[in-house]
């Protein structure tokens, strides 16, 4: 399967989550991608805002369908994917920062929001910050941001994205979890975390369904991704 044709693109738009999956509901094949140059309420994981300054991010959303077993990983490989399309536009290392924040020297520079209706289909959110500067970041980010840089206009990465989420968004479970075990950068760290309980430990990696194992105490805990929220270092 491909991303990218048909291609959406908005000038202004509310969420390009919320106009791809009325094109999913309306029957829009699999492949479409809707892009923004700006959003008026871009939304972030557990609820939360994501915003960016008009023109400064990639704002991205994917309809993939109908879903199976063989996507039951798919949000560690949509970070994965988002990783090879930056590294494959400039010298740069990414990592990923469970479940799915992509960082560039440990700053989040891309979150993914996926939202599904199974088996019929998911909306796959991608917003990666492109160009925008130290200073524009607002206040109440949670994790320090950072932006791509090197001039990546918002079509490459589009383009870039396209092709490596083609790979990922089906890749073999095997590969989904190595390559997520080579990215990891929680990996042997402190984490701790609120939701459904609270509590802290060290991060070990993650079990075969891609939740968090975390060392804590005598315990092992496994945390899902819907239930909790990790907490910046503070
Ligand atoms: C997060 O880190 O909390 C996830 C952020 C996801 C943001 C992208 S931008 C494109 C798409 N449209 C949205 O409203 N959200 C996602």
């Amino acid at each position: 399967m491909s991303f990218g044709s048909p291609h959406r693109h908005w000038r202004r738009v509310d969420s390009t989550n919320d106009r791809a999956r009325e094109l999913a509901q309306a029957g829009a094949p699999c492949g479409t991608v809707v892009t923004a140059t700006e959003q008026e309420a871009g939304r972030g994981r557990h609820g939360r805002r994501w915003s960016a300054p008009a023109g400064s991010a990639l704002l991205y959303s994917a309809i993939l369908r109908p879903l199976d077993a063989r996507h039951a990983l798919l949000p560690l490989a949509v970070p994965l994917a988002v990783c090879d399309a930056i590294e494959s536009l400039g010298p740069r290392r990414c990592r990923v920062k469970w479940p799915n924040d992509v960082w560039i020297d440990e700053r989040k520079v891309s979150g993914v929001l996926i939202e599904a209706r199974p088996p019929e289909w998911a909306v796959i959110g991608v917003g990666i910050n492109l160009t925008i500067d130290a200073g524009e970041f607002g206040p109440d980010l949670r994790w320090p941001a950072t932006s791509v840089g090197h001039g990546v206009s918002a079509d490459a990465a589009r383009e870039a994205l396209d092709g490596s989420l083609s790979e990922w968004a089906e890749a073999d479970q095997e590969l989904v979890l190595e390559g997520f075990a080579e990215r990891d950068a929680l990996r042997d760290r402190e984490v701790s975390w609120e939701g459904a309980g609270s509590g802290s430990g060290r991060a070990r990696g993650i079990d075969a369904e891609g939740k968090l194992v975390v060392e804590a105490g005598d315990e092992v805990v496994v945390l899902g991704a819907g239930e909790v929220s990790l907490r910046p270092p503070g």
